[in-house]
């Protein structure tokens, strides 16, 4: 496994819309393995293709499944799975109950806001194995598999805000650096 670098915003790569995966061979599954070590060794909950400046619709995510949007752990709920390799995510049901995550995002460090999405989704996508899976996500998972997803159609979550604020948290973001 490699720990690749990760493309800060305004990095055109980031605004591409990924392409499809025609199948999930062993550069996937290379690329998947990259993606899961970079994402720990940059401390990130999930990370996206294009972020590594891939531009596939591949990505994966480690939250764990009773983790509220607040970043509350619920009683009762079993954390696992968490673990998640995606190719070819789609969204193919929302719940029409929103919910508000404060997201942040590697490839705009250090900048927080707000962002409203559907508090549940469930999401179809090929697994490591190619295997089509289909998963319901609530809680933080589902917030953090939007995020990422919006990554592949090169959407940031601070596309959600107002164009001034989105600018200013570009901008900081590039004193950030990485
Ligand atoms: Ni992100």
């Amino acid at each position: 496994m490699t720990v690749l670098p990760i493309l800060v915003a305004p990095n055109p790569i980031l605004r591409r819309k990924a392409s499809f995966v025609p199948a999930v061979d062993s550069h996937i599954q290379k690329l998947l393995k990259d993606l899961e070590e970079t994402m720990i060794a940059e401390d990130g909950i999930g990370l996206a293709a294009p972020q590594v400046g891939v531009s596939k619709r591949v990505l994966v995510m480690d939250v764990p499944a009773n983790v509220t949007v607040d970043g509350e752990e619920l009683d009762g709920v079993d954390p696992n799975p968490n673990f998640y390799r995606m190719v070819n995510p789609e969204i193919i049901w929302a719940s029409e109950k929103l919910a508000t995550c404060k997201e942040g995002c590697l490839s705009v460090p250090g900048q927080y806001a707000p962002v409203i999405r559907p508090d549940m989704v469930r999401v179809r996508y090929l697994n490591e194995g190619g295997v089509s899976c289909e998963t319901d996500f609530s809680h933080l998972q589902a917030a953090c598999v939007q995020h990422e997803m919006d990554h592949l159609d090169g959407k940031l979550f601070v596309d959600y805000l107002s164009s001034i604020k989105r600018d200013m948290l570009i901008r900081k973001a590039q004193r950030v650096g990485r």
